[in-house]
């Protein structure tokens, strides 16, 4: 985006998660567990106007660098985003998401029977389909509520 489109002001220290599909920056907001309870300054663009994508998201987030844990949840509703950590005013890193073949230990299983539920908890592994993902143990599938099985913070 050129700076003459800039709609959000450029951050000091923190990331940019640019490119988000137009529509998608508040589940970004959700997988993030920002509801701006923490503090954090957030600025966030919805349906911005983008020459790559037409129209796009963006969130920026003050202050925080994110976890891989956060970025591979991330990349599973927002496969097309930009991370882009900043430090300085500078972008110091810019990694481009992919989206994961599954995912361990990050979602938990929605299934109260799952043996990822039971006492002796087994890590949860969910592979990752088109539109969701699906438990390998008891193939119990989550589409559009990933967000709320977030297991890590
Ligand atoms: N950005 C920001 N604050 C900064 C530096 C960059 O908010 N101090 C934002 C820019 O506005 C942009 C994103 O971070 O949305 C990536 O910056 P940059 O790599 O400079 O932009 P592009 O070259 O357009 O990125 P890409 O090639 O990924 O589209
Ligand atoms: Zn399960």
């Amino acid at each position: 985006m050129s700076d003459h489109e800039l709609r959000v002001s450029k951050i000091r220290n923190g990331t940019v998660i640019d490119h988000i599909r137009a529509g998608q920056a508040l589940n970004v907001l959700a997988i993030l567990g920002i509801d701006g309870t923490g503090g954090e300054t957030v600025s966030v663009g919805i349906n911005v106007p983008s020459d790559r994508m037409h129209h796009k998201d963006i969130v920026k987030v003050e202050g925080k660098e994110l976890s891989q844990d956060e970025v591979d949840v991330l990349s599973l509703v927002a496969p097309e985003a930009t991370i882009n950590i900043i430090r300085e005013y500078e972008v110091a890193e810019k990694q481009h998401l992919e989206r994961p073949d599954r995912v361990v230990g990050v979602l938990s299983c929605p299934n109260h029977n799952c043996i990822t539920n039971a006492d002796e908890p087994v890590e949860t592994k969910f592979e990752v389909l088109d539109d969701g993902v699906r438990c390998e143990y008891c193939e119990t599938i989550l589409r559009d509520s990933i967000a709320a099985h977030i297991a890590v913070e």
